[in-house]
């Protein structure tokens, strides 16, 4: 598989089999997230895939009631997203399934080391992510190339504590996301739904044209 169509059909898969992921398929898709760049090649970031069914199952009992409350404030309009019946339909089924997809990687980074150069900006800190997504994306395209659905998630972060504790992590180590990933039980997109080149990529000044990009839409 070509790296453009991996990433044009690398959806969030909220439907999975119950399959086994066979050991070397998992190792080869974490393999690839090594060779993400971090800053100053800091490397802050390892995985804990969690298979045992227990764990998995500590993990969803963390991860319903906070998707609860969440669906329950999109529902009541608490929160605005547009998100339709049906989407929020999918995400809901995802979290009452959560325990039955084979593996959960916790993504772990150790949090002294990433830089928060803009954190007396006044706004959200956004560059101690950025040692740590790279190496994610890497995994799930990894994944999505041996025919792999994944889904990351980042609500689990409101039990950082609790998991710490369930995968014995230590004080140094933060968790930074949990990717869910098994084999899809629906079939990948063809392409995935997202906006124009010409909204998203500019020449020389924020909104001016770029060449080209309205080829891609
Ligand atoms: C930072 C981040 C956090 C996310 N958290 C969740 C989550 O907690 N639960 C979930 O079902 N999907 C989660 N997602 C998946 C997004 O909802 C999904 O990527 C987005 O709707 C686009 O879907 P698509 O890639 O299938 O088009 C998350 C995605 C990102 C990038």
């Amino acid at each position: 598989m070509d790296l453009l169509t991996a990433m044009q059909t690398m959806n969030a898969c909220r439907y999975y089999k119950s399959d086994t992921v066979d050991d070397a398929v998992l190792a080869k898709a974490l393999n690839a997230a090594r060779w993400a760049a971090t800053g100053s090649n800091k490397q802050p970031v390892s995985f804990i895939a969690v298979r045992d069914a227990a764990k998995r199952q500590a993990l969803h009992d963390l991860y319903q009631p906070i998707w609860d409350m969440a669906m329950q404030k999109y529902s009541s309009g608490e929160f605005k997203s547009g998100f339709s019946t049906k989407f929020l339909g999918h995400v809901d089924h995802f979290a009452r399934h959560l325990s039955e997809v084979p593996v959960h990687i916790v993504v772990c980074a150790e949090w002294q080391s990433l830089s928060a150069i803009d954190a007396n900006l006044g706004r959200t800190v956004l560059t101690p992510g950025s040692s740590i997504y790279p190496a994610v994306q890497n995994l799930m395209l990894a994944a999505r190339a041996e025919g792999l659905g994944t889904t990351l998630t980042t609500l689990l972060a409101l039990a950082e504590p609790q998991i710490k504790t369930l995968l014995n992590i230590p004080e140094h180590i933060a968790t930074a996301a949990v990717v869910m990933l098994g084999w899809p039980a629906k079939p990948f997109p063809k392409s995935l739904k997202r906006k124009p080149l010409t909204e998203a990529a500019y020449l020389d000044s924020y909104g001016a044209p770029l060449p080209g990009a309205e080829m891609y839409v």
